[in-house]
């Protein structure tokens, strides 16, 4: 018996294969990843990289580890994610990287994050920006930097001065992760796309990298762009160029080597699919065309990261928009799912692509090392629908709000709330009272409208509710240079005019450097020849501790027009993953004890939001709708995702 156990693990041992850890580390680590020749050797030996995106800040983090297992267990080698500086200095010099007290505090332990892509076996590539793009609002930047006029991404002393201390929180987290510490960090990236900045400035790239350097960072850093870019965005004798692209692997792969002869060759991003703006029709890449692309990748061959291998959701106003030329006539805000068609879907259920990359990381990477199963997948519930009790309307909620007055109207980013660093998201009311309205009298807005505004007199919605995307044509959208609307038929004496603009996500491509929210100094407002001034101004965050201490409810009569709407979603047993269907609604947020879900719109493509069980608890679940035109009687669920065709 003794005999039988002492060599029963010998014999398995003998045969088992090595984890990654093992085979690149068992033998002490004298060197990280090098890119010194035409392939990347990890500690002396040779590596291919096959790498996923997954960002923590899109995935509940409950849900990480579920996540991360199901990537190793498809044969990858290495996780990559963004770090998202608005979400870890949310106030101007104040931080959160977990447990901080901001609403995403449970999202933003991004050193757990890492140290679990090791304890899932798996090597780390870190994107750090401090510009990230990712569909994410502003690219990541904090909406504090647009207090001043600086320049973002360039070397503008004052917005180097806030990366520096943004990167003196951040840094040493990383710099005790990296692989040559016996952490799971390979490589980090500096920037992000530089090449394709409206202000290319190089000594930003070079303050960024040698304030790196100078935390310590030793491990491989990288720079992504299109192949197009050429060098422009990067310094070619500091650091290491990647490419980007959807498509045609052998013609960005000969223009990098091109440019970059001599090195190995790596895709940053390769796109297995495509994001969603509200109003498109939702984008997927087929499952044949992502299997012939990946593998003339990897028979190049080349070393690849997979953007996105899981996208996730952006949860709260976290979506980021494409932006055109920058004065929002060509806005185009990203949808609360980021799905991104990849192989495992928002959901965190497997999709025909995770097959097809598992099966051709088999045939084709040449170590082999010991991987997981592949995790159960999470069920799901379609629960049922729960009647809207109560509400609050406009009034109600502008009662719960504490104001700011100012004779200009003030943007979004200048309010002196929040510690003086203005306010980053959600909705701005602007109110005028005991106003005289003559009847037939205009309204009118000079300037494109940041992004989306309701009118009200006196609580009553003026302005038409969304009855297709071509309303963005006209007024109450951004796509007009200046836009007007009819007020009144009579004459209205001492009434109350609010203006209730919405912040549907900044830019986070292009031309960043107007992005104020609200009315800005390019807005005026008219009342017939009469320019508007002395407002009063509500700003509605829908922060957890202000809806959670929401009072007062009335009865639902399903008022139309801006207002909140509360259910009660009653749970039995242990919570499931769900959908919250939205398609009786209009538009507007879905709140879910307490955490901003999402946005909604009924144009789609995107109808249903994922509510995630970690969100959800036994017992009364307070789910509360912020909807702007028309409220549903109830709230419905979904087991399955619901798109549809604008
Ligand atoms: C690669 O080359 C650079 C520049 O010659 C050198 O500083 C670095 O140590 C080398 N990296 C490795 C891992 O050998
Ligand atoms: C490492 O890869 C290079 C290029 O494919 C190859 O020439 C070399 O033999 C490999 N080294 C080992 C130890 O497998
Ligand atoms: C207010 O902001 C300053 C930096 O502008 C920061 O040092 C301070 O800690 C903040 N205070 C609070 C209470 O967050
Ligand atoms: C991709 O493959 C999966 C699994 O075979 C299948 O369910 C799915 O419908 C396929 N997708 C497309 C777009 O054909
Ligand atoms: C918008 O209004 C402003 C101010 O009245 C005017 O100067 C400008 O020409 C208008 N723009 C367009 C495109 O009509
Ligand atoms: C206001 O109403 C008048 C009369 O119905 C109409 O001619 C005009 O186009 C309207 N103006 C706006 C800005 O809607
Ligand atoms: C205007 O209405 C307010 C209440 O909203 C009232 O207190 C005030 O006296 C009214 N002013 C006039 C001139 O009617
Ligand atoms: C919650 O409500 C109470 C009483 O209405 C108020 O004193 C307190 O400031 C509120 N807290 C927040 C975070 O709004």
């Amino acid at each position: 018996m003794k005999l039988l156990l002492f060599i029963f693990p010998f014999f398995l041992n003998a045969f088992a294969l090595p984890t990654l850890y093992e085979y690149y580390t068992s033998e002490g680590i004298t060197e990280g990843l090098s890119a010194n020749q035409t392939y990347f050797t990890l500690n002396g030996k040779n590596i291919t990289i096959y790498s996923g995106t997954m960002h923590y800040f899109r995935i509940p983090p409950q849900y990480w580890r579920d996540r991360l297992r199901k990537l190793r267990a498809a044969g990858l080698n290495t996780v990559e994610t963004y770090v998202p500086w608005n979400l870890h200095e949310p106030q101007d010099g104040v931080f959160d990287f977990g447990g901080g007290g901001t609403d995403f505090e449970a999202f933003l332990d991004v050193h757990s994050y890492l140290k679990m892509a090791q304890e899932e076996d798996l090597f780390v590539i870190v994107r750090p920006g401090p510009f990230i793009c990712a569909e994410w609002e502003f690219g990541g930047l904090p909406s504090w930097l647009l207090k001043n006029d600086i320049m973002v991404r360039t070397s503008d002393p004052i917005y180097i001065k806030y990366v520096r201390r943004y990167f003196d929180q951040l840094l040493p987290i990383l710099a005790k992760l990296q692989f040559t510490q016996g952490g799971p960090i390979i490589a980090l990236q500096v920037e992000n796309e530089y090449g394709s900045s409206p202000q290319i400035d190089l000594d930003y790239i070079k303050i960024l990298y040698d304030y790196m350097r100078g935390y310590d960072i030793v491990e491989l850093l990288v720079t992504s762009d299109g192949a197009g870019s050429g060098t422009s965005g990067s310094l070619p004798e500091l650091l290491f160029q990647t490419v980007n692209f959807g498509s045609d692997p052998k013609g960005n792969f000969d223009t990098l080597r091109s440019f970059q002869p001599g090195r190995p060759i790596m895709a940053m991003e390769y796109w297995t699919g495509w994001f969603d703006h509200w109003s498109e029709n939702h984008h997927t890449v087929s499952n044949g065309t992502f299997n012939e692309i990946y593998e003339q990748i990897l028979t190049y061959p080349a070393s690849v990261n997979m953007y996105m291998f899981h996208g996730g959701t952006n949860f709260g106003f976290l979506n980021g928009a494409n932006i055109g030329p920058g004065d929002n006539s060509a806005f185009q805000p990203t949808t609360t799912s980021y799905d991104y068609d990849a192989p495992l879907a928002e959901n965190g259920d497997y999709t025909g692509k995770y097959e097809i990359v598992k099966s051709l990381i088999k045939r084709y990477n040449p170590v082999e090392t010991s991987t997981p199963e592949p995790p159960e997948l999470i069920k799901r519930q379609a629960y049922s629908s729960v009647e809207i009790q109560e509400e609050l309307n406009l009034n109600e909620i502008i009662d719960r709000v504490s104001f700011v007055k100012s004779h200009e109207a003030l943007p979004m980013e200048k309010l002196p709330i929040n510690n003086n660093s203005g306010q980053s998201f959600g909705y701005l009311i602007y109110r005028i009272e005991n106003l005289d309205i003559a009847k037939s009298s205009i309204l009118s807005i000079k300037g494109h409208v940041r992004d989306t505004v309701m009118v009200l007199i006196n609580g009553v919605l003026i302005s038409k509710p969304l009855s297709s995307s071509s309303d963005f044509d006209g007024f109450g959208y951004w796509k007009l240079p200046n836009s007007s609307i009819n007020l009144t038929k009579t004459d209205l004496r001492n009434v109350t005019l609010d203006l209730v603009f919405e912040n549907w996500g900044r830019g986070n491509f292009g031309n960043l450097y107007h992005q104020r929210k609200g009315l800005t100094q390019d807005n005026q407002v008219y009342l017939n020849d009469i320019e508007l001034n002395s407002w009063t101004m509500f700003p509605l965050e829908f922060k957890k501790s202000w809806t959670e201490n929401l009072t007062g409810w009335r009865k639902s009569s399903s008022t139309k027009g801006p207002g909140i709407f509360r259910a009660i979603l009653p749970i039995e047993n242990e919570p499931k993953d769900t959908y919250i269907d939205m398609q009786e609604w209009n538009k507007g947020i879905v709140i879910v004890n307490g955490f901003v879900v999402g946005r909604y719109a009924f144009i789609g493509p995107q109808q249903a939001l994922y509510l995630p069980a970690p969100f959800l608890k036994q017992g009364d679940n307070e789910i509360i709708v912020f909807e702007h035109f028309q409220p549903a009687k109830q709230i419905k669920f979904s087991a399955e995702p619901i798109f549809k065709t604008p």
